[in-house]
Parts: structure tokens; sequence; C-alpha cells
């Protein structure tokens, strides 16, 4: 209780402006980062860049579960039944008031309109399962707004439990559903440049990461364009649970809790793949990452690792995102 009291009240500061990373033939070397200042301050954070890019403030959403369905989903129920029961009903996070995920979402989308918010970082677990309904309601929320966003599925969006099929396939299967939410872009992978910073998203809402996910992040970090690394799991860090992390060494079969209630494949027997493991150690070398924005535990936690803030947005079942402000370091 004491830490979530301290994280939540006191401002952090003071990030590195060079940065130690690795070339290409595996030697160290010293190279200057786009990273400046970051600070914390209850759910509102200020990121200064040491690059120079345009005053951006951003809304980061995560976890609103919403579940309203139609007809379309009638022949799914046996697969949407328990999480179409899930939050349906969430205690406002300012008031205390009863309030369903939909009410949330839109509580949340107005605000971000009232205030000015640029842009909408929306990291997964939005949908309960893939309900069509629920899709084209979102959608229509968001481009309601005017704000542009991104958009990275989570474990539940595209997940009916119980169906048969292998997480990956299920994944490809499914996120086909979600398509409005891409914009255009692919599932599994994709960035939106706005204001100076790229949005660079990755789906690992299997947890892993795949070689061509990889791939695409390797281009990524070659660029100096300062970045935002977009997923829905966290990546592991010291201390943490393997629930908690992508690229966790505990992660696997022997500590999957959730598969039998969840009704999915379990965790891979013998852990993450070494394309997993790679990734993880790639993101906390990028000299051009300004900070991981994910979900999924459905509380608010910063961690920081290789000068590098990874933030968890805390659930938006109650309301609750996170407010970012990015712009250059002042001169
Ligand atoms: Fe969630």
């Amino acid at each position: 209780m004491k830490r979530r009291i301290f994280l939540n009240t006191t401002a952090l500061a003071g990030l590195g402006l060079t940065f130690s990373s690795f070339s290409a033939n595996g030697e160290r070397k010293r190279i200057k980062s786009t990273r400046g200042v970051f600070q914390l301050e209850n759910n509102k954070v200020t990121i200064f860049s040491a690059a120079s890019l345009t005053p951006t403030r951003i809304f980061h959403i995560a976890d609103t579960h919403l579940s309203m369905d139609d007809h379309r989903g009638e022949p799914y129920l046996e697969f949407s039944d328990r999480m179409g029961r899930a939050y349906n009903s969430n205690t406002y996070h300012k008031t205390g008031e009863k309030i369903s995920a939909e009410e949330s979402f839109e509580r949340t989308l107005a605000l971000a309109k009232e205030q000015g918010a640029d842009f909408l970082a929306l990291t997964g677990d939005i949908f309960n399962f893939p309900s069509e309904a629920a899709i084209e309601w979102a959608y229509q929320k968001l481009t309601d707004t005017g704000i542009p966003f991104a958009y990275i599925a989570g474990n539940h969006d595209w997940h009916y439990e119980g169906m048969k099929g292998n997480s990956r396939q299920l994944r490809d299967t499914w996120t086909k559903k979600l398509k409005v939410m891409y914009q255009g872009n692919q599932a599994l992978y994709a960035y939106y440049d706005f204001n100076g910073i790229r949005f660079v998203c990755i789906d690992n809402s299997t947890y892993e990461i795949l070689p061509e996910q990889l791939e695409f992040f390797r281009a990524q970090i070659k660029s100096d364009i300062p970045m935002l690394l977009l997923m829905h799991i966290p990546l592991y860090m010291p201390g943490r649970s393997a629930g908690f992390g992508c690229g966790s060494p505990d992660w696997g079969a022997a500590t999957d809790r959730g598969y039998i209630i969840e009704r999915r494949e379990k965790w891979r027997q013998g852990g993450h793949t070494r394309i997993t493991m790679e990734f993880y150690d790639e993101v906390f070398q990028a000299s051009n990452l300004l900070a991981v924005l994910t979900g999924h535990i459905h509380r608010q936690t910063l961690d920081v690792k290789n000068d590098i803030p990874q933030l968890v947005s805390p659930t938006n079942t109650t309301g609750s995102f996170l407010d970012i402000s990015i712009s250059s370091l002042p001169v």
C-alpha cells in the first residue's frame, strides 16, 4: 500500500541523455537518446524528450472490457457467456457511483475532448470478446471525438472462451472482427506517426512475440524518431509475477493459473520462445524509445528499466486512464 501511495503522489524525474546500445556487430557503443526527463504525479505523466517535437497530450486507455452484443453474437453465446457477465457494473473512480463499462468509456472520451487531448492510445482489452456490436459502438464513439487513435488488442478482445484452436490461430481468425479498430493497418504490428512521435503497436496478447514482429520492431529502433511502444501485456520486471510480464523467466505452462477458467490453450511448455526474449532485450536497448504503454493488470504501475519507463494504465472499467503530456526539453 505504501509503495502505491508513493508512486501515485510523488513526481519522479531525471533520466539520462545518453544511452548504451549495441551496434550490429555486438559492440557496445554510446549514442544519443531521444529521452530526457520523465515525471509522474497521480495519473499525470510528463515526458520531456531530447528530440524536437510538437507538444502532444495523450489519453492512454486500457481494459474497458465492453461486452454489449446483439443477434450476431448469438451463435457464440457458449463462448462469450462468462466474459459477457464481467465488468457490467463498475465503481466510477471519481465519485464511487456504479456505472457500466460503456459509461466509463464515454466519460473518458468526453473528458479527452473537453481537455483537448491530441491522441488516444488504446492498449487492449477494450472488449470482453470480439462482439461486432461492441466494436462498432466503440469505433463510432472514437471517431465521434475526432481525435486520432492507435489500438492494439489484448488477450480478451479476440478471445471466445472454449473455442477450439491454439491461441495464435484464434487470434488470427478473430482479430478480423476488430478490423475497423486497426484503421487499415494489420493486427499484429503497426505504427502511427503523429506530431513527430511514432506510436508503435505490437500485439503481445498471447504473451509471445513472432519473428515478423521482432523484425518490424528492429526497423523502428533504427530510426531516431521518438517512439512510444503500445502493447497489452507489460514486459517483465524483476519482482513482478509471471502474469505481469511478457519476457518473464517464470512464464510458461508450470505457472499458468488462468487457462482453465479462461478456457484457452495453456502457456507454452518450457517458457518463452527465443524470439520473445530477444524482443524483450531489444526493447530495453532502444535509444529512441520514450516509454512503454501497457494494460492487462488493471492497476496503475510504473517500472523503469535501463532508463526506459513502462507504464500500466489503470483499468478503464472505472473510468480511469493515464494523461500523458510529451514535449521537447526546455532550452
Ligand atoms: Fe483486462
